[in-house]
C-alpha cells in the first residue's frame, strides 16, 4: 500500500448499514485529501485480539461505534475531557501508536439546533443510554438551560445518568419512566429522543405522544434517522412544531471526527452532497 495514503475505518459490529464509509471516503475526494475510510466489522468475541492488532498497524484514525464505544475506552492511552465525562468514545486519533479517544456525538448533537440553543430551558430526554449521555452532557453546556427530565424504560439507568450530570452541573433534574412524562404536563422547549423505539425494522410505534408536552415553539428531535420520517416526527409535524432527525447530527459528529484527523471541516459541497445522497441512500 502507498504509505503517503492515511489510513481510516470504523470498528463496531455489525457494520453493513454504516455510512461513515460513504461520508468521509466523500469528504477526502473533495478535499484532495490522500486518505481512505473502512469498515473494521469485530465479532464482540474477537474484539481484544483484534484491537492489540490494530494497535500495532498503520492507521491513522478510527471511529468507533455500536456495540464498543464503553469498551474501547480500555485501549486508549489519553481521553478528552468531553469523552471521558461522557465516558464513551466515538473518535481515536493514533499518533505514533498512541490512542487519543474523544467524542463528537455531543457537538454533532448540538449543531442542528445551535441557533435555537438560546431558547432552551426545559428538556426532556428519553432514554439513558450511550447516545442519551452524549445529548445530556452537551445540553449542560445549553446556557439557560434550567431543567432536564430524563424518562427511561428502565428508571434506574436514568437515575445513574443524573448521578453522573450532578456532578459536572447543578440545575433541576427530573427522573422517570416514560409513562410518567407523557402525562407530566410541561410544555418542553426541547423533547429528544434517543431511544430506537421508531427505528427501521421495529414496530411502528410512538415513543410518546408531543401533544400534551409540547407549545408551538417545541422543537422536537429524534436521533434516529432511518427512517427519516418517525411516528414521533410524524406526529410533532402534525402539530406543526419544529421536527428534526438524526440526520444533521450524523454528519456533523462525523465532521468533527475529520476536524480532529485533518484539521479541516466538511467544505459545502460536501455537506450539501450529504445532505442530498444520504436520504436516497437510507431508503
Ligand atoms: P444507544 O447507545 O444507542 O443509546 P443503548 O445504550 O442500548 O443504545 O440505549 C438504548 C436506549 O433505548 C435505552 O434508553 C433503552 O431503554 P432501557 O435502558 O430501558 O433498555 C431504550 N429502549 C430500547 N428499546 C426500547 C423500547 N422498546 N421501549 C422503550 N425504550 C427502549
Amino acid at each position: 500500500m502507498d504509505t503517503t495514503i492515511k489510513r481510516y475505518g470504523i470498528i463496531g459490529f455489525p457494520l453493513k448499514h454504516s455510512f461513515s464509509p460513504y461520508i468521509h471516503n466523500r469528504a477526502f475526494g473533495d478535499l484532495g485529501i490522500k486518505a481512505v475510510y473502512e469498515k473494521i466489522e469485530i465479532e464482540p468475541g474477537k474484539f481484544e485480539a483484534r484491537i492489540a492488532e490494530l494497535k500495532s498497524g498503520n492507521y491513522s484514525g478510527f471511529n468507533v461505534t455500536i456495540p464498543y464505544k464503553e469498551r474501547i475506552l480500555h485501549f486508549i492511552d489519553q481521553i478528552d475531557p468531553y469523552a471521558k465525562a461522557i465516558g464513551a468514545v466515538n473518535t481515536i486519533e493514533c499518533r505514533h501508536g498512541r490512542w487519543t479517544g474523544y467524542n463528537t456525538d455531543w457537538s454533532g448533537f448540538l449543531k442542528p439546533i445551535e441557533t435555537d440553543l438560546d431558547s432552551i430551558e426545559k428538556c426532556l430526554i428519553l432514554g439513558a443510554g450511550g447516545a442519551a449521555r452524549a445529548a445530556a452532557f452537551a445540553l449542560l453546556k445549553v446556557k439557560k438551560i434550567e431543567f432536564l427530565w430524563i424518562a427511561n424504560r428502565t428508571v434506574q439507568r436514568a437515575e445513574k445518568l443524573v448521578e453522573t450530570l450532578k456532578q459536572h452541573r447543578m440545575i433541576e433534574f427530573r427522573i422517570s419512566g416514560l409513562n410518567e412524562a407523557a402525562e407530566c404536563g410541561i410544555s418542553f422547549d426541547l423533547i429528544v429522543n434517543t431511544t430506537s423505539v421508531g427505528m427501521s425494522g421495529q414496530k411502528d410505534e410512538l415513543i410518546i405522544d408531543p401533544q400534551p408536552i409540547s407549545k408551538p415553539e417545541t422543537i422536537v428531535y429524534d436521533l434516529i434517522y432511518n427512517p427519516l420520517k418517525t411516528p414521533l416526527l410524524q406526529a410533532a409535524a402534525k402539530l406543526n412544531l419544529k421536527a428534526l432527525n438524526g440526520l444533521p447530527m450524523l454528519i456533523f459528529q462525523a465532521e468533527e471526527a475529520f476536524k480532529i484527523w485533518t484539521g479541516r471541516r466538511f467544505n459545502q459541497n460536501t455537506i450539501n452532497h450529504l445532505f442530498d445522497k444520504l436520504p436516497e441512500l437510507i431508503g
